[in-house]
């Protein structure tokens, strides 16, 4: 399928590893030009080349802290003084497990501010463009939990179901101008992240890293983790032409994962 990416530039948020990584390059592969964000300066610049001498599509690096309202606003005015963008695919860092009682308020707005507050901010400040050119694509990365809440994620279950809100809400407003607006709930899928938190379960449990991730994955009615060009490949669809008509929706790529229908 031609998916009309050609010459048409995203901005991918943390694209230093893992889904965002794995998301741009699926989008240099249809053509598509690209603007990298996330703090690792390094990372992003080798994966801007190795990105540009596969593909031959122009890959751009940006400084990004979510964390830094500063950093969020210079990049923002970076990307608009560029001519903005097609796509803008929203991934944020993930916030440390807890439970739903205890976080300090301060934790609770810190995690607020760099996963919910500054995604907006940059939402709110790239989609006029797009409506001007009649054309637009946003897609924010969130988490199962969104649906199905993780027990000890509960900062992740919260501020992801708000991102969730905001999305639907914008989708009604920029329909008619050509710009989709939808959100992908990834399961598990195999980052370096997801092998981070089996390293931390195991170390927990006092059983291997092979038998945390085994447990993880047996959950899964696929029995196994997603791979992360899977969950890029549905990213690349829906910031195609041909998923014009796609909005206001949420997609899950969990291998079954989420229990609810
Ligand atoms: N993988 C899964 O199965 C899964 C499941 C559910 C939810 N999620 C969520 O989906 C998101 C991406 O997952 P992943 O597995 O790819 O995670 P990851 O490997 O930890 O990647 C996170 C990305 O976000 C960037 N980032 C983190 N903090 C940032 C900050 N303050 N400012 C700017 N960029 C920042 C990181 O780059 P720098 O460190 O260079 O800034 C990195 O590129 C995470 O929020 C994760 O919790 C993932």
């Amino acid at each position: 399928m031609e998916l009309g990416l050609k010459g048409k530039r995203a901005l991918v948020m943390g694209a230093s590893r893992g889904l965002g990584r794995g998301i741009a390059q699926a989008l240099a592969a249809e053509g598509c030009d690209l603007i990298l964000a996330a703090r690792s300066a390094e990372k992003l610049r080798d994966a801007a080349a190795q990105i540009e001498s596969q593909h031959g599509v122009k890959a751009t690096v940006v400084g990004l802290d979510l964390s830094d309202a500063a950093s969020v606003v210079a990049m923002v005015d970076t990307v608009k003084a560029m001519g903005g963008v097609d796509i803008l695919l929203g991934n944020v860092g993930g916030p440390p497990p807890s439970g739903a009682l205890g976080v300090a308020p301060e934790t609770w707005l810190k995690h607020f501010e760099s996963m919910v507050l500054n995604l907006i901010r940059v939402i709110d400040g790239l989609v006029p463009q797009m409506r001007e050119k009649k054309w637009g694509r946003i897609i924010t990365i969130t988490s199962s939990g969104v649906v199905q809440p993780i027990p000890t994620l509960a900062m992740s279950n919260t501020l992801r179901a708000s991102l969730v809100a905001f999305s639907k809400t914008l989708a009604g407003e920029v329909a008619a101008d050509g710009v989709t607006v939808n959100v992908v709930l990834p399961g598990r899928i195999g980052t370096e992240r997801v092998a981070e938190l089996d390293q931390a379960a195991a170390a927990r449990t006092g059983t291997t890293v092979a038998e945390a991730s085994a447990k993880s994955a047996a959950a899964i009615p696929m029995k196994r983790y997603g791979k992360v060009e899977e969950f890029a490949a549905v990213c690349a669809f829906l910031a195609g032409v041909p998923a014009g008509y796609v909005t206001g929706s949420m997609i899950r790529v969990d291998g079954g994962l989420i229990a609810s229908i």
